[in-house]
């Protein structure tokens, strides 16, 4: 039994629009590129708000964090202190891409850009690497199917699948979107 698996799905989803945003950004060197970066950064920041942070980084911190914080899960160290900083830098960072988009503040915008996708590249990949393995080995059978039981709930309550479905679409939308922008010609 897994208690991260979803979890790392999520990861997969979150990884592949900040992949997307950073193609937007790069792509964003003269004045008509750039409107189109500030036209679709909404979407991005209305992704990161939804699924990035009130479903995933909600899951996690109201969910698996609680349970690996129970006595006796973590042995060695205890990194939960570390991804909560990240997830308060990750959210200070989409208000400062707010902010940039209120004020049209292209350098700005993509500045943020870059520092929210590096930060949470870095915090998957703990995630993924360090922190998952270590609740799969800590928790017990009993634990984890507690924690799935939870995230059923939380699924449930949020409309998950509407959400997942929601967003790959839009995913596929902008980049779509940016395919066309960038090769004119083709087809698909
Ligand atoms: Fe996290
Ligand atoms: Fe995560």
């Amino acid at each position: 039994m897994l208690a991260t698996e979803n979890l790392r799905k999520e990861h997969q989803l979150i990884l592949k629009y900040i992949a997307l945003m950073e193609r937007y950004a790069e792509f964003c060197v003269n004045n008509a590129q750039c409107s189109m970066l500030l036209e679709k950064a909404g979407s991005f920041i209305e992704f990161i708000h939804e699924f990035a942070d009130d479903f995933h980084h909600a899951k996690e911190e109201n969910i698996l964090f609680r349970s690996l914080e129970e006595p006796g899960v973590l042995t060695h160290c205890n990194p939960i202190p570390q991804m909560l900083n990240e997830h308060s830098k990750a959210r200070e960072l989409v208000q400062a891409m707010e902010n940039s988009l209120h004020t049209n503040d292209n350098d700005k915008l993509k500045t943020a850009i870059s520092q929210y996708a590096q930060l949470l590249k870095e915090h998957i990949y703990k995630e993924d690497n360090i922190l998952y393995p270590m609740g799969e080995r800590g928790l017990s059978d009993m634990a984890k199917a507690s924690l799935l039981k939870e995230y059923a709930q939380t699924d449930q309550r949020l409309d998950s699948q509407t959400l997942w479905c929601k967003y790959e679409t839009l995913y596929n939308d902008l980049e779509h979107q940016l395919i066309t922008y960038t090769h004119p010609t083709a087809t698909c």
